[in-house]
């Protein structure tokens, strides 16, 4: 089977100056969650998608999944963890206590606050992630990286033709991320704030999808303005 997880488990403490996390707020007539799940909603080839909130949030995104794409009847809403991965961990538990977790099953895990995730990297996530185990959707960096340790001088300047900015989705074979997830001790898993970087740590290949420039991730007011740009150039 082909799950999707919606990850919406933050309060976006980032965007600031709001109690309402960001994925709830509005982008054009409707919000930045709504957009996220209408893209997987549109792939016939997913079975499920689960989308995780927090808990005084789920009830909200029922209604507004029931308002603004009625008739989907293959999305759950459940409740996120308290960090990033917890959130992952909670759909997972969701899928072995719903569905069982067989050696072929793939989940592709997606940021709520990238609405432009287009069907073309969803795909590609599906087809890497049965064909490699795991993948991570990436744009090439444009910006010169610099290293710095002590954040007052360079330590080095890589090559950047060798390095990627990690977008979302990341996906992977489902037993394998539970198998690498409840085997990391507690302090590897205080440090592994990545699902890619588990599998990297533990000598796992993860595979490179194309991302694109446009799938940003809201984190800050002004995303949230260059999200509404992007949105009206789409609709031009
Ligand atoms: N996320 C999640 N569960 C968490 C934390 C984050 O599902 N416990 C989700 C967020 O809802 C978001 C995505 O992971 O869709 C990317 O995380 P980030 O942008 O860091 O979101 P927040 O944690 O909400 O933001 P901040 O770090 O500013 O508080």
């Amino acid at each position: 089977m082909i799950f999707a997880a919606i990850l919406a488990g933050g309060i976006g403490s980032r965007m600031g100056g709001t109690d309402t996390p960001k994925q709830f707020l509005n982008l054009g007539n409707k919000p930045v969650i709504v957009h996220t799940i209408e893209k997987f909603v549109i792939n016939r080839d997913i079975d499920k998608i689960i989308v995780l909130t927090p808990k005084n949030f789920i009830n909200h995104t029922i209604h507004l999944i029931d308002e603004h794409i009625p008739n989907c009847d293959n999305v759950v809403v459940i409740e996120g963890g308290q960090t990033r991965n917890d959130t992952i961990m909670n759909s997972i538990s969701y899928i072995d206590e719903n569905f069982g977790i067989d050696e072929d099953s793939i989940i592709v895990t997606h940021d709520s606050v990238r609405p432009f995730v287009t069907h073309r990297i969803i795909e590609d996530n599906i087809k890497a992630a049965r064909k490699y185990g795991a993948c991570d959707t990436v744009v090439p960096a444009t910006d010169t990286i610099v290293e710095s340790i002590n954040g007052e001088t360079i330590e080095s300047i890589p090559v950047r033709d060798y390095y990627y900015q990690g977008q979302t989705p990341q996906s992977f074979n489902i037993k394998k991320l539970f198998n690498l997830i409840t085997s990391l001790t507690e302090e590897e898993s205080n440090i592994l704030t990545d699902a890619c970087k588990i599998f990297t740590l533990k000598d796992e290949d993860v595979h490179l999808v194309d991302g694109e420039v446009t799938n940003i991730k809201i984190t800050y007011p002004y995303d949230l303005k260059l999200a509404n740009t992007i949105l009206e150039d789409i609709h031009d």
